[in-house]
């Protein structure tokens, strides 16, 4: 009550008060509001589908409709339905050659109540938690816990994937890093030695940490978009590289992407027993899990091999022709002498872009100063929304972008190729 008088008086949490949206979301309004004022715009900012370009599968929306005939409408187990979590063990067996029982499974609404469990339960306020950028939503979780952030800067050349050597003067302090690969925004893939790397550096501190008696460093290893990896592009994780990272990984991972299902909630997180099962009471009080139609129905789908093989392999096809047919555009673009570059498609349903405009001048004399005068430039001139990596929390490569092409068809990315080629060449 101290503040009371203040201009810093406060209704809420110190850490909740100060706690912003997304700045992904903020732009997504803007883009919304010109949308609502009759504009037609290319949204390409949100890592989201439009269900009537990428529906879900139709057999697992058959199987929530017959949970629900059932009546299986009462609560489901605080952890996630036996037979999921039996399912999912059987999954990434079989997909990822890893070995973990249905009982070290936590089943969440999507893959965001494993990742808050995770934060939680490994570190303590004034903790450091180690994150490379751009990436997805960790500084937002860094807060939550009112941790230390150690944010490792990552560049093009290495496809703005962290190499470990950048983690290494870091991680003696560290309680969790935080990885993603496939990575959102960049639709990159951790590389296999890097990944080796990076396991042997927490290894070799965590054999540190026991004899001194100190908590370990935990690898929080978000693969929710790993099935969909392109060309000889292949995703590697931590246990299979090294059966010893199983004690300190954590996985994240869900239906939300590979299976376009970001409405349906329905994720999971997978690590060792020993610290599953110390999380589960937290979890318990959360009571983030998904309906339990939908478990049943998930299940019931994930173990028919034949319907997954079949939707990810027109699915991967699909968001791939996109991803590629992008970024022969910007080659093309490239080549013709605007100052555009792009990354060729590794993974997920991102092309990393780049628009070096900074210094350039517009129709109406104005000079682009900044990132935001680009991303203002392309949605008025263009009519296309891309998010800036700055949003990822990236300060040192302001001319990068992150584009999605989760809502587009396959028509559209020519059309937009037409907008960007008519807007950059009015640039001087
Ligand atoms: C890398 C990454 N992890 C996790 C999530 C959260 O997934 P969900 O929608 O299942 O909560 C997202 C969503 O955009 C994401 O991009």
């Amino acid at each position: 009550m101290s503040n009371q008088n203040t201009n810093t008086y406060r209704i809420l949490s110190d850490m909740v008060d100060s706690l912003t949206d997304s700045d992904i979301r903020k732009i997504a309004g803007l883009i919304n509001k010109k949308i609502n004022q009759g504009e037609k715009i290319f949204n390409l900012t949100i890592g989201d589908y439009n269900p009537k370009v990428f529906p879900i599968p139709q057999e697992f929306t058959k199987e929530v409709y017959n949970a629900y005939l059932e009546g299986h409408t009462n609560y489901p187990p605080i952890v996630g339905e036996a037979e999921l979590r039996k399912t999912l063990s059987k999954f990434i067996l079989e997909r990822e050659n890893l070995e973990y029982s249905p009982d070290e499974f936590l089943v969440g609404g999507g893959g965001r109540p494993l990742i808050f469990t995770y934060f939680i339960s490994c570190v303590n306020p004034d903790e450091t938690v180690v994150f490379p950028v751009p990436s997805w939503n960790n500084n937002y979780y860094a807060h939550i816990v009112k941790a230390k952030m150690v944010i490792i800067e990552t560049r093009p050349e290495e496809n703005f994937m962290p190499m470990a050597e950048l983690i290494k003067p870091f991680i003696k302090d560290a309680s969790i890093i935080a990885m993603c690969s496939p990575l959102n925004p960049t639709g990159t893939v951790l590389q296999k030695e890097n990944l080796t790397n990076l396991c042997n550096l927490i290894l070799e501190e965590n054999t540190r940490r026991k004899k001194i008696n100190v908590k370990p460093v935990y690898l929080m290893y978000d693969q929710i978009y790993w099935l969909l990896t392109y060309k000889n592009y292949k995703h590697y994780n931590p246990v299979e590289i090294n059966p010893e990272m199983r004690k300190y990984t954590l996985f994240v991972d869900g239906m939300s992407k590979y299976f376009a299902g970001t409405g349906i909630r329905v994720g999971w997180g997978f690590g060792d027993d020993e610290v599953i099962t110390k999380m589960k009471a937290l979890f318990s009080h959360m009571g983030a899990f998904p309906p339990k139609p939908e478990q049943i129905a998930a299940s019931r789908y994930l173990a028919n091999k034949e319907w997954v093989d079949s939707y990810i392999n027109n699915f991967k096809e699909e968001v791939s022709k996109r991803l590629f047919k992008f970024y022969d555009g910007f080659m093309n673009l490239k080549s013709k002498g605007y100052k555009v570059n792009a990354i060729e498609p590794q993974a997920a349903i991102y092309l990393t872009v780049q628009f070096d405009l900074i210094g350039m001048k517009k129709p109406d004399g104005k000079i682009i100063e900044s990132t935001e005068d680009i991303t203002a430039y392309l949605l008025d001139e263009a009519k296309v929304g891309l998010v800036p990596f700055s949003a990822f929390g990236s300060l040192n490569n302001p001319t990068w972008y992150r584009l999605s092409v989760g809502t587009c068809t396959l028509d559209e990315v020519s059309e937009i190729l037409y907008n960007l080629e008519s807007c950059l060449s009015k640039l001087t």
